[in-house]
């Protein structure tokens, strides 16, 4: 009787200590492993306002030299440093080494100054990589080894009024021996994208005009304050809508054959001149 306690409370006490242990080193049941992702498997993050251990706390041995750059696409594929609320972006993650590896895995997430999780991460481009989230952030991490060292995710960003959006990012050069051993970790690579706040580019005379709503998706109400002459041009000047001669009043513009993107709106009347951003959606 007593025996049988006693062997029960060891089995026990090992269970409770190999438990220990895997979490420790990070290893879910089944074939999960953190080749899988970092934050899917040990549930925790290498960067961000929330980082505990960072790749390279227990990856190292490597000598690639590893270095995480990244950066940021519109819906154009134009590169940008800022965002405009609401609107759809690609981050770009790419690792590049000093001597190549044959592996690599990564983490990334975004934060705004308040180190509250900004904006959303919504679907992966790259194929290799998974979203993952925990406590309240998402991480775009890898869901394999990837032979590969670019990664692209798309990005909706926050609403109006967030501020500084951070995106942090570390790769991991790895040799491929399933293990900890011969594997070079980067130094966390940070990126502000500062918020494009909308507003009148002009000076000439305020509420001349209102245009509204803005991000418009088909149809914009353009409130006119005296007769004038509205053009909605693209960002490279090119003009969509000229001579539209009307009234003072409210007009229901049809935008539905634009593509989306940033628009100027410029309104000529004999007051002057007035430009707007408009963003079509
Ligand atoms: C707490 C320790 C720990 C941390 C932190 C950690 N890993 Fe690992 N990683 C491991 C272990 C253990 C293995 C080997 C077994 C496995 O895959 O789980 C491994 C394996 C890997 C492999 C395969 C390595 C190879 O040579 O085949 C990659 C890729 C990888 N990790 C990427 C990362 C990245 C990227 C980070 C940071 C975002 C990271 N790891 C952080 C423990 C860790």
């Amino acid at each position: 009787m007593r025996n049988k306690r006693y062997l029960v409370g060891l089995l026990g006490a090992s269970l409770f200590a190999f438990y220990s242990f895997s979490s420790f080193i990070g290893v879910k049941e089944g074939s999960e492993k953190n080749s899988s992702g970092r934050a899917h498997t040990g549930n925790a993050s290498a960067v961000g306002p929330n980082a505990s251990t960072t790749c390279g706390g227990c990856h190292s041995g490597g000598d690639f030299t590893p270095t995480m750059s990244i950066s940021v696409k519109d819906k154009s594929d134009n590169i940008v440093t800022s965002y405009i609320s609401g609107e759809e972006y690609k981050l770009i993650f790419d690792i590049a080494t000093v001597n190549s590896a044959s592996g690599y895995g990564f983490q990334a997430t975004t934060s705004d100054a308040s180190n509250n999780y900004a904006g959303d991460l919504t679907s992966t481009i790259t194929s290799g990589t998974r979203l993952v989230t925990l406590s309240n952030f998402e991480y775009f991490e890898h869901s394999q080894t990837n032979a590969g060292a670019s990664y692209e995710v798309n990005w909706t960003a926050p609403s109006e009024g967030t501020g500084d959006v951070t995106i942090y990012a570390m790769g991991n050069a790895v040799n491929g021996n399933n293990g900890i051993s011969g594997d070079q970790a980067s130094p966390e690579k940070m990126f502000t994208l500062s918020e494009d706040v909308l507003s009148s580019v002009s000076d000439v005379k305020i509420n001349q005009f209102e245009i509204y709503p803005n991000p418009v998706s088909e149809t914009l109400n353009l409130k006119l304050n005296e007769q004038s002459d509205v053009q909605i041009m693209d960002n490279e000047g090119n003009v969509y809508i000229e001579n539209l001669d009307l009234n003072e009043g409210v007009h229901n513009v049809n935008l539905s054959d634009l593509k989306s993107g940033i628009y100027l709106v410029v309104i000529s009347a004999e007051s002057g001149t007035q430009t707007e951003k408009m963003v079509i959606e």
